[in-house]
């Protein structure tokens, strides 16, 4: 491989949803809720809920098992493993290096990323640049998360949005992309607007441990940033929407979905949308949406995909690629 002209190439996905599924009338059986706000306002018809004790570095095991067994790639050839996530299984150790001990990926590193519903393009970005960087070859990108978690279940402005799941891509050094371009950003000073504003210290948990959200500003925010980032990346790679086969926008609600496609001037039916089944599985949203259009046949070899993400912090990016 010429080692000047380093492209990191996605050679396979997989995911994992845990079994329960709970749907919305479910939850309107203890929550002052009904089926009919929760689609109307946001597409969610149902979410998959992990079970007791059943943690993120579980779900990204068996989502990393089934992309790399898509991919060929065995775990001892892994020399990059980054985790995407808010829900960690630990304050410390990362749920990379929990997940490298289940896979038993010896040779290479591992640590979690950070940036809630974009940490799958920030981790994806990361990896990236790893490898272009010669500092790997082969690398496992997994966004999981277990917002059940961290959700007041009592609370139905924020309890009806969310699930739980897992989604890992392996990618690869090559000497064509593969991944055309990427961007990120962040404003630290939306903090407030979404956020978990708790801390363990002591023994005690120090303000929430619950997700707290202003909706209206959330939506406000995330249609502005995820069309700017979606152009940027664009025009980075010299092309522009005409030529661009799929987008896959961070799963939160489906009406940030159709007015981000619409905003860009892309047909609905090219944004890739499994917010219905799923709800908002923040990091591992977009690489769950992702692994289930590449095995039903949607997103063929070849073509070009827009992977992108926004969420607390808050942060948003964009990743170009050819599949
Ligand atoms: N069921 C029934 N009524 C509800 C529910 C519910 N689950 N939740 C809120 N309401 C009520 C409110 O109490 C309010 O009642 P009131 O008028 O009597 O005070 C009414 O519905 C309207 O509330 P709003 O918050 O104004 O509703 P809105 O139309 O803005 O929809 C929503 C709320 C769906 C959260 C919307 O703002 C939104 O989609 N925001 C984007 C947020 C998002 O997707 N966040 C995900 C995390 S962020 C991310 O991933 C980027």
């Amino acid at each position: 491989m010429n080692s000047t002209n380093l492209h990191s190439r996605i050679i396979g996905s997989g995911r994992c949803l845990p079994e329960r599924i709970v749907s919305n009338g479910e939850l309107a059986a203890n929550l002052d809720t009904t089926d009919e706000w929760i689609r109307s306002r946001t597409g969610i018809g149902q979410r998959h809920i992990a079970a007791e004790g059943q943690t993120s570095s579980d779900l990204a095991f068996a989502a990393s098992q089934q992309a790399l067994a898509a991919a060929g790639v065995s775990a001892a050839e892994l020399d990059l493993i980054i985790v995407a996530t808010s829900t960690p299984d630990f304050i410390f150790p990362s749920t990379a290096c929990l997940l490298q001990a289940k896979l038993g990926a010896k040779n290479g590193a591992a640590f979690d990323v950070q940036a809630v519903c974009s940490g799958f393009v920030y981790a994806l970005t990361t990896a990236d640049a790893y490898i272009r960087g010669g500092l790997a070859r082969t690398a496992l990108v997994v966004g999981a998360e277990v917002f059940s978690r961290i959700l007041d279940w009592n609370d139905r402005s924020t309890a009806v949005l969310f699930g739980d799941g897992a989604g890992a891509v392996v990618l690869r050094a090559d000497n064509a992309p593969g991944i055309e371009a990427c961007a990120l950003h962040a404003d630290g000073s939306q903090a407030g607007i979404l956020s978990v504003p708790g801390n363990v210290c002591g023994g005690k948990v120090i303000g929430s441990p619950f997700l707290q959200m202003d909706g209206q500003a959330v939506f406000k925010f995330a249609v502005r940033v995820l069309d700017e980032v979606a152009r940027e990346v664009l025009a980075k790679a010299n092309t522009d929407i005409e030529h661009l086969d799929w987008l896959i926008p961070h799963q939160a609600n489906v009406r940030i979905i159709e007015a981000t496609a619409k905003r860009l001037g892309l047909p609905s039916e090219r944004a890739i949308v499994s917010v219905e089944r799923h709800a908002n599985t923040s990091a591992a949203s977009i690489p769950l949406a992702f692994d289930e259009a590449v095995r039903d046949g949607r997103i063929r070899q070849g073509q070009r995909v827009l992977f992108e993400g926004v969420g607390g912090g808050f942060t948003w990016g964009a990743v170009l690629f050819r599949f």
